[in-house]
């Protein structure tokens, strides 16, 4: 007979096969040979929510993914080459596509529109075909009009789900809360701001009035705060030389991003992130996608917050934010029509 402990203990181990076998959750990762795939896919092979993990690019995938698989976690790891595309997202719930070209220095994220623009559109016809129920969550820039593009191929194709399709905004929110911590001397788990519109230079607004550390922010040290946060990324782009724009902490923002989808989608209450949707806050003004915060659940989008209150200054951004932002929106959907 058993003890009361050991009882305890195969009670307990039963409880946790039961949870983690309701939990089949395959993602992959499309541009996993990348300098942002490949320390994606080593950040998901440590996520105790990903079971399984499908490691796809043109180039450089199956070495990728036999060097994270060795990594001690319990999820296999399978890559894929370059014609094995609908392999690699058979039965995937999770698609994160870091596919394509990143920026050299001088140039902006629309600049990349012509390369990456076809890579997205060809790789979210391929879910759309093989797994049309999985969300969809958009690394490859430029953001605002990768979206409307993986939106527009799947509608297409007959299968868009609005509540399935995320552009990740999340590595302007992890720079919002370091930069506002390194000014304020403090913890960047105290400082998150939230950013809503978009993710380009004045399509990215910060709401730093609506943080404790961020409201008393004014004047210089405003303007250049907010300059850091929406135009960070360039200082990689310039540091790199040439070489890229940033790859290990937008991983790192990725791996985030992808962890709150994946507890809100196991039911975990109360994720809330800003993320790039398909939004009807400013739908009446011919912009239907947008970035706020927005509650995850366990079918993907499951409410869109409205930005609440604005500073005089947030106003100023967002006002600024919106034609570029509708701009960009056109020319995606524009690319698919
Ligand atoms: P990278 O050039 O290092 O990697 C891109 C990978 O995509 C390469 O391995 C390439 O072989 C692969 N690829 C190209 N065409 C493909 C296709 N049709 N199917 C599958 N894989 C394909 O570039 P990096 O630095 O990893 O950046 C990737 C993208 O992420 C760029 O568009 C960049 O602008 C964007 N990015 C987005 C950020 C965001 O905040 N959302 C932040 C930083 C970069």
């Amino acid at each position: 007979m058993l003890s009361r402990s050991a009882l305890r203990a195969v009670t307990a181990n039963a409880r946790t096969f039961s949870s983690s076998a309701s939990r089949q959750t395959k993602v992959a990762v499309l541009g996993a040979g990348g300098g942002i795939g490949q320390p994606l896919s080593l950040l998901l092979k440590t996520n105790p929510l990903v079971t399984s993990l499908s490691l796809y690019d043109i180039r450089g995938a199956p070495g990728v993914a036999a060097d994270v698989s060795h990594v001690d976690s319990h999820s296999e790891v399978t890559g894929y080459p370059a014609d094995k595309l609908d392999e690699a997202l058979e039965g995937v719930k999770v698609v994160v596509i870091p596919a394509g070209v990143p920026r050299k220095p001088g140039m902006t994220r629309d600049d990349l529109f012509n390369t990456n623009a076809s890579i997205v559109r060809d790789l979210a016809a391929a879910v759309g075909r093989v797994a049309p129920d999985a969300h969809i969550l958009v690394i490859s820039n430029p953001v605002n009009s990768t979206v409307p593009i993986v939106a527009a191929t799947l509608e297409k194709a007959g299968v868009f789900n609005p509540k399935h399709v995320f552009g990740v905004t999340t590595l302007d929110v992890v720079r919002a809360a370091r930069f506002l911590a390194g000014i304020t001397d403090s913890n960047p788990n105290d400082t998150i701001v939230p950013v809503v519109g978009g993710h380009s230079g004045p399509t990215i607004v910060p709401l730093l009035s609506q943080t404790d550390k961020g409201k008393s922010i004014v004047g210089e040290v405003y303007e250049k705060l907010i300059h850091r946060i929406q135009f960070g990324g360039d200082e990689v782009v310039k540091a790199k030389d040439g070489a890229g724009s940033a790859t290990l902490s937008m991983a790192y923002a990725g791996a985030k991003f992808t962890d709150a989808l994946l507890r809100a989608l196991n039911g975990e209450k109360g994720v809330v992130t800003p993320t790039f949707v398909k939004s009807p806050l400013f739908a009446d003004q011919g912009i239907d996608f947008f970035s706020s915060q927005v509650e995850l659940g366990v079918d993907g989008v499951e409410k869109i917050n409205t930005l609440g209150p604005l500073s005089a200054e947030e106003q100023k951004l967002l006002e600024a934010c919106l034609p570029e932002l509708k701009k960009n929106i056109e020319k995606g959907k524009a690319f698919v029509a």
